[in-house]
């Protein structure tokens, strides 16, 4: 997965933002990533207890302060030498189950799953699992000199892999791909000019390896594309390929869904009057007329026009 704060597009974003203003205060930050999440302690004990007393609570007996604890404990070593191994104690005390079917993995679509999982209504993703959680949407990291955090800035990927968040996310999500189960969804991002599926990515390296051949029925991958394009790849073709036969030389069972249409519904939220938009599979058969029908002001009336002739055509 590519988590903001880590993940390519976000990181770019973040690191000109800081670098303008970080240089212009006179200089100190170390690293071009985004520093610690101001109040991170406060954030991820309040989402700890939320999780466990409100969201789920099967899990009311998980400790919150043992798990911000657990947590802490990795804080204290160096930026560039904290490996996913270091938060085994942090896993060991927050992980749970995970239904079976509802797993929903990515890559470069982390706003998306958010809105799709609906809070693990619709799906579970690694950000709806306590573990994941606590940590989403945040950036960590020790300051160089003392045992503080470091608020300025933060080691991207590139500048050392073993960094704090980096390997958060690494053993995260071992544990979520070791505890999935059933069908086994992919949401990618067909758009991304980096390609769909990076060879170079948490899922790749720390989610494929790590399934349970025996507890997953098959794969269902869905390639998203940005409405209006590019459409850069889709099933089958580049890098959705490459992982295709990753999956097939696994043993595992695949199928591949181009613009899976609830979740293209849900992108299209944003996009309601664009021509990819139109959903009706009325309008689609009939290109020309009907589409036009969704487009206009007068939606409502004429929706309900439309359904007066579906209605109709059905009585003979
Ligand atoms: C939760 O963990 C903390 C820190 O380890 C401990 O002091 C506290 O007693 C634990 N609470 C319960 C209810 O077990
Ligand atoms: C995690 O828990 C397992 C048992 O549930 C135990 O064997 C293991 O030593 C624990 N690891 C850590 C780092 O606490
Ligand atoms: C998909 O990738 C494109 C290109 O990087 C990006 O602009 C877009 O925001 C991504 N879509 C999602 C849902 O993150
Ligand atoms: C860190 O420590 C070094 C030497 O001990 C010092 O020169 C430097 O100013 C310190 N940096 C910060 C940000 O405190």
């Amino acid at each position: 997965m590519g988590f903001p704060g880590v993940g390519p597009w976000w990181s770019l974003a973040l690191v000109s933002l800081a670098g303008g203003v970080v240089v212009g205060v006179g200089g100190g930050s170390v690293w071009s990533g985004p520093g610690t999440t101001w109040q991170l302690g406060s954030i991820f004990r309040g989402r700890c207890e939320e999780y466990v007393s409100l969201f789920d609570p099967s899990l009311r007996d998980k400790n919150c302060t043992a798990i911000w604890e657990a947590f802490k404990e990795v804080l204290k070593k160096d930026s560039c030498s904290v490996l996913p191994s270091d938060y085994d104690h942090f896993i060991n005390l927050s992980m749970h189950a995970i239904p079976k079917d509802k797993s929903l993995f990515w890559e470069k679509n982390h706003l998306l799953v958010t809105s799709y999982s609906d809070n693990a209504r619709r799906s579970v993703s690694l950000c709806d699992v306590l573990y994941g959680r606590v940590g989403d949407f945040l950036s960590w990291c020790r300051n160089r000199n003392d045992s503080g955090l470091d608020y300025e800035s933060c080691p991207t990927t590139e500048e050392c892999e073993n960094n704090h968040v980096e390997s958060f996310w690494r053993r995260a999500s071992q544990q979520y791909a070791q505890d999935s189960s059933g069908v086994i969804y992919v949401m990618l991002n067909g758009s991304d000019p980096d390609g769909a599926y990076p060879t170079k990515s948490v899922f790749a390296e720390f989610e494929i390896p790590y399934f349970r051949k025996e507890k997953v029925t098959r794969f269902e991958i869905w390639v998203m594309h940005e409405i209006g394009g590019p459409y850069l790849e889709s099933c089958g073709k580049g890098t959705v390929k490459t992982l295709e036969d990753r999956l097939k030389g696994m043993g595992f069972k695949y199928s591949c869904i181009n613009n899976h249409r609830p979740v293209k519904f849900l992108k299209c939220v944003d996009h309601s009057t664009h021509p990819d938009c139109v959903f009706s599979s009325a309008a689609e058969s009939t290109p020309g007329r009907l589409p036009s029908l969704f487009r206009g002001e007068q939606g409502p009336r004429l929706v309900l026009s439309l359904s007066l002739v579906l209605l109709w055509g059905t009585q003979f």
